[in-house]
């Protein structure tokens, strides 16, 4: 196996390294496509929101931590196909929490598939639970 990736946080010069991970490794059903304009203005808005994963220069696993002031949301949670099972995702998810604690978040959430069996067991392995109760409605700004 090869060595446990570091974690940091994405600066703008990580920007198109991160959308080409981003195209190997996330989940893309039905995404608008995410552009260098919106990530930057992520980190303008948040900096610290998106958590990356990183083996040397290697992008190997992200996940995007946004705090409104109101609810912590978790976003592009991914791995590099070649190093999943290995804890990283987990880590991933660590870290999100610490930092919504950090910043006085109570409860954590994402959006995920119903469909996407790689996402399922990860998330309940780490503490969260499916509510059924909701569906998302969305607009197109
Ligand atoms: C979901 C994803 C990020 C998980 O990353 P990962 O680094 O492989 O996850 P981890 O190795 O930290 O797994 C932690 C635990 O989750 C569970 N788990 C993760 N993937 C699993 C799988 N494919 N099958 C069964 N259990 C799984 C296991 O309990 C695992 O612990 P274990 O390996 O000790 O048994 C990764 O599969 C991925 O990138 N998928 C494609 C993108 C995606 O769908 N993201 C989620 C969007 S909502």
């Amino acid at each position: 196996m090869s060595p446990a990736p570091a974690l940091r946080a994405a600066a703008e010069a990580d920007i198109p390294a991160v959308l080409a991970f981003w195209k190997l490794a996330a989940e893309d059903t039905n995404r608008a496509g995410d552009d260098a304009a919106a990530v930057a203005a992520l980190l303008g808005r948040d900096p610290g929101a998106l958590i990356l994963a990183v083996d040397g220069e290697l992008i190997v696993g992200s996940v995007v931590a946004g705090f409104d002031g109101w609810r912590c949301h978790l976003y592009r949670f991914a791995v590099h196909p070649g190093r999943r099972r290995e804890g990283i995702g987990r880590r991933l998810l660590d870290a999100a929490e610490r930092r919504f604690r950090a910043l006085g978040g109570r409860r954590a959430d994402a959006m995920v598939l119903e469909d996407n069996a790689l996402a399922h067991p990860a998330w309940a392995a780490a503490g969260y639970e499916r509510q059924p109760a909701w569906r998302r409605w969305v607009k197109r700004l």
